[in-house]
């Protein structure tokens, strides 16, 4: 077993080098799997949609340093002039309450107004600590902003149309009940996804068929549907409440069906193109991450997708900073919970995941890309789609698929 998880990891190194995009700097953090970028982030607005292309702009959002440093001020550059600065240190105890064990969270909000030009080609920020060390934070790419502002207003004049849940029901599937932050983030979560596939060789347009895996109030399949009126949208999700609320509200493109917590969904075989579940897996147990696998291999089609976010380095240490013995199972085994006080399903329970571990728990699968805590090979992304966690994209290998469905059609 040890040495398919290390063949498998190999090759996605291999593929790595030989792409052109920087990722030798991953390989090198995968090779002893624990990459860990300790500088962690939200940028909350301007989303890419919103971004003022010949005027200012709001740059608003929170930072810190999940160590023994403190990030002070932020520095804005167009190009290579200077543009600005701001302190870090905006109160934001709806952040804090997520990092109890580093007191300097509390203000790590930030905010800077910054005049824009569309001939710029990236505004990049800059993090300085308290020690006056400087390192580059994110770039803000306008040229890229400039070229899709057409294809953005349109997904975005489409979005606007639909409807958005109340507070309350945003609360049950983002941890927070902000309804603007929770519409803000649907475009760039399009982006995201599409930004994983395609750094792992996959083009958006083989999926015909996708299939969100607890989609909630289907926040990002909103997305879906506002910028690709070609893709086939099903969404499924256990919790009933969130799932008649999208047919209550959202067009019938968008087809949505409960499920129980297990397996099986009522699929066809090799019905999917792509899979995505955005923080899912987070809140199972193994035993029912497993099944669902299994369940994934027989409703994907045989080369299909499966876009996985999980709980990383940032999560575990975060979660078992007072906990040095569980640090060390995590470390041990790949794998961990929280005390399994919270309800399965729900925010209340975690669960953490290695490389290595999540490489093993997939072993059907090919492991075509990888990006920590959400970032991209050479550099961070300036949004995610589920804060940090890891990002993985799949590829069903080929017999899996075909096996399975035998099996089924035995049984
Ligand atoms: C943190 S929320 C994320 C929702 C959505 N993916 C998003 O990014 O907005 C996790 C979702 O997974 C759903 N969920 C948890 N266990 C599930 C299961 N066994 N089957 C289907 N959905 C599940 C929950 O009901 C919840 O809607």
């Amino acid at each position: 077993m040890k040495s398919t998880i290390w063949s498998s990891i190999r090759h996605y190194l291999f593929r790595c080098l030989q792409k052109k995009n920087g990722c030798e700097h991953s390989s090198e953090k995968l090779k002893n799997d624990s990459s860990f970028d300790p500088v962690i982030y939200s940028l909350e607005s301007p989303k890419f949609h919103k971004f003022v292309l010949n005027g200012s702009n709001l740059f608003k959002g929170w930072v810190f340093y999940f160590g023994d440093k403190k990030v002070n001020q932020i520095y804005v550059y167009a190009d290579a002039k200077p543009l600005g600065s701001c302190e870090v240190n905006l109160a934001r105890y709806d952040v804090a309450t997520h990092v109890p064990s580093l007191p300097a969270v509390e203000n790590c909000g930030f905010e800077i107004s910054v005049e824009c030009k569309e001939s710029y080609k990236k505004i990049i920020f800059y993090i300085k600590y308290h020690d006056n060390t400087k390192e580059l934070f994110f770039e803000y790419d306008v040229q890229f902003i400039k070229r899709m502002s057409y294809e953005m207003s349109i997904c975005s004049n489409n979005l606007d149309k639909l409807k958005m849940p109340d507070g309350p029901t945003v609360k049950l599937t983002q941890g927070h009940d902000n309804v603007e932050e929770y519409f803000n983030s649907i475009l760039p979560s399009v982006l995201a996804i599409k930004d994983y596939l395609s750094f792992s060789g996959v083009g958006i347009e083989k999926a015909n068929n996708l299939l969100d895996f607890g989609c909630g109030s289907g926040r990002i399949l909103k997305g879906w549907y506002a910028c690709h009126p070609e893709i086939n949208l099903y969404g499924c999700d256990y919790n009933s409440h969130l799932v008649k609320w999208i047919k209550n509200n959202l067009p019938e493109r968008i087809s949505v069906f409960e499920n129980d917590l297990t397996p099986p969904l009522d699929c066809p075989s090799s019905n999917f193109d792509l899979i995505y579940l955005i923080s899912v897996f987070t809140h199972l147990t193994l035993d029912n991450q497993k099944r669902w696998i299994k369940e994934f291999e027989r409703i994907l089609r045989p080369d299909g997708i499966l876009l996985v976010s999980l709980h990383g380095e940032f999560y575990v240490r975060n979660a078992f900073f007072h906990h040095p013995e569980k640090l060390q199972l995590f470390r041990d085994q790949g794998f961990t919970t929280t005390n399994n006080e919270g309800l399965e399903g729900s925010n209340s329970f975690g669960t953490f995941h290695s490389l290595s571990f999540a490489v093993q728990l997939f072993e059907k699968f090919e492991l075509l890309g990888f990006f920590p805590q959400g970032n991209l090979p050479d550099r961070r992304r300036v949004f995610h789609v589920a804060l940090s966690q890891d990002i993985y994209v799949f590829k069903l290998k080929k017999n899996s698929s075909i096996q399975h469905n035998m099996v089924a059609e035995q049984a």
